[in-house]
């Protein structure tokens, strides 16, 4: 076990220090794992998410154990990660200490008996310092202060579900290709190989528990997709019919995209800026057996990419900071900054700008984005309303556009505009 922990210490290290994103760190460490059994990597990954979803926490605790600064960061993250799994794990407690030791040993020889002593004494004392951590708001939420002061101005007294709901795991939930069969005929699959689930949204199935897309009937075959309850709304929002032009602008990895197709029988452009990432829709429309155009390009500006030829629907899923999806993200708590919000405000207005023109009369675009910042959400489409009078924000059935993240979904935002003549 300390092998799973020493990696896991040097995954949450290359997050916090370097700033690398979680999933593409994990995604490295296992190629290089390729030894490991399923269990072993799962834990990896149980490690690496969980110390980063309650670092606030874990780390105001080790401030009070701490009598002086600690010298050899690794020694920190690894006494991080063996806190979470003291705090959150069923593994045995002593087995913990003792792989510590052995990780320190590993790392830094000298500095074994202090780990030793640091992690005894959090046995010793936990219920008291879990209380003392608490004192202060990143130690008692696990997020960054100006994250917390934000929402708190935003949300009021709603802010403390809105910080709980983004460290709780997040279910995983199907979306049914409805060209391919209904839900209650996908439901009746899932039971026969004895996996709970239910229809939670008209084409989403939330699952009981987690399982491996390998394992999911017909996944292979373009039978369901993954995706959260909160993306499923674009394409219902966005109100296609068979015969129309769309454009998908922001569209990888095409789960927007292919829910669209799924839904109408339309001529789609997908376009993303990223070139990489366009791959991934081609792979997922392939499986689903769907089609599109798919471009290369850059949203804010058209003038390189766009054949002139209006379109009657624009999604615009637009870049953003991703806070209403930290739940599967924990690292985005601790890699954003707060001057990010008002950069992401920037690219998202210019990128809304560029789209609108492309936007045929009486056209409707859908602007989204998975942030819960105001700042990238309803604030983007009242600077953009006040330049454009032909512009109308159309009601949708959502308070104020937002989904907040719950046990259904994560969340989103989401606005409908309409181009008058
Ligand atoms: C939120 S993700 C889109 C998710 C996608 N709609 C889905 O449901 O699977 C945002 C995407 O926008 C792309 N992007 C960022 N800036 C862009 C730009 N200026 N033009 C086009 N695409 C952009 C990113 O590469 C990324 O794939």
């Amino acid at each position: 076990m300390h092998n799973i922990q020493l990696a896991a210490t040097q995954i949450v290290q290359q997050v916090l220090v370097d700033g690398r994103n979680l999933n593409q760190v994990l995604d490295e460490s296992l190629r290089r794992k390729s030894v490991w059994t399923p269990a072993q990597r799962a834990a990896l990954q149980d490690l690496s998410y969980g110390t980063l979803r309650f670092y606030g926490q874990l780390n105001a605790v080790l401030d009070l154990l701490l009598h002086k600064h600690m010298t050899d960061n690794r020694i920190t993250y690894l006494l991080l990660v063996a806190l979470y799994q003291l705090q959150y794990s069923k593994a045995a407690k002593h087995a913990v200490v003792d792989h510590a030791v052995r990780s320190a040993d590993i790392l830094n020889p000298k500095i074994r008996g202090l780990v030793n002593a640091i992690l005894r004494n959090f046995l010793r004392t936990q219920d008291a310092l879990l209380v003392q951590a608490t004192q202060k708001d990143e130690g008692r939420y696990s997020y960054p202060q100006w994250w917390i002061d934000e929402l708190r101005m935003q949300y009021g007294e709603h802010a403390t579900a809105i910080l709980d709901a983004g460290n709780g795991h997040p279910p995983m939930t199907l979306r049914v290709n409805r060209r391919h069969g209904t839900t209650a005929d996908y439901l009746a699959r899932l039971s026969e190989q004895g996996n709970g689930a239910r229809l939670i949204a008209p084409d989403a199935l939330q699952l009981e528990k987690p399982v491996s897309v390998d394992k999911l009937p017909g996944f292979f075959e373009g039978r369901v997709s993954v995706q959260d309850a909160g993306a499923q709304y674009a394409a219902r929002l966005l109100d296609v019919r068979d015969g129309m032009r769309v454009l998908d602008a922001c569209s990888a990895p095409g789960g927007k995209t292919a829910h669209i197709l799924e839904t109408a029988d339309v001529e789609m452009v997908a376009l993303d800026k990223d070139e990489k990432r366009l791959q991934r829709v081609d792979d997922n429309l392939q499986r689903l057996g769907l089609t599109a155009t798919l471009l290369a390009g850059d949203a804010a500006t058209p003038d390189v990419w766009w054949d002139g030829k209006p379109f009657e629907r624009i999604l615009a899923d637009v870049p953003c900071s991703a806070t209403g999806v930290v739940r599967r993200h924990p690292d985005i708590k601790w890699l954003r900054r707060r001057k990010d919000i008002a950069s992401f405000a920037l690219q998202q207005t210019e990128i809304l700008h560029s789209l609108w023109t492309l936007l045929a009369e009486e056209g409707k675009l859908l602007y989204a984005t998975c942030s819960i910042f105001n700042q990238e959400n309803q604030s983007v489409i009242d600077c953009f309303l006040a330049k454009h009078p032909e512009a109308r924000q159309l009601p949708i059935d959502l308070p104020n556009g937002a989904l907040l993240p719950n046990d259904a979904h994560d969340g989103f935002f989401y606005a409908l505009l309409q181009k008058t003549a």
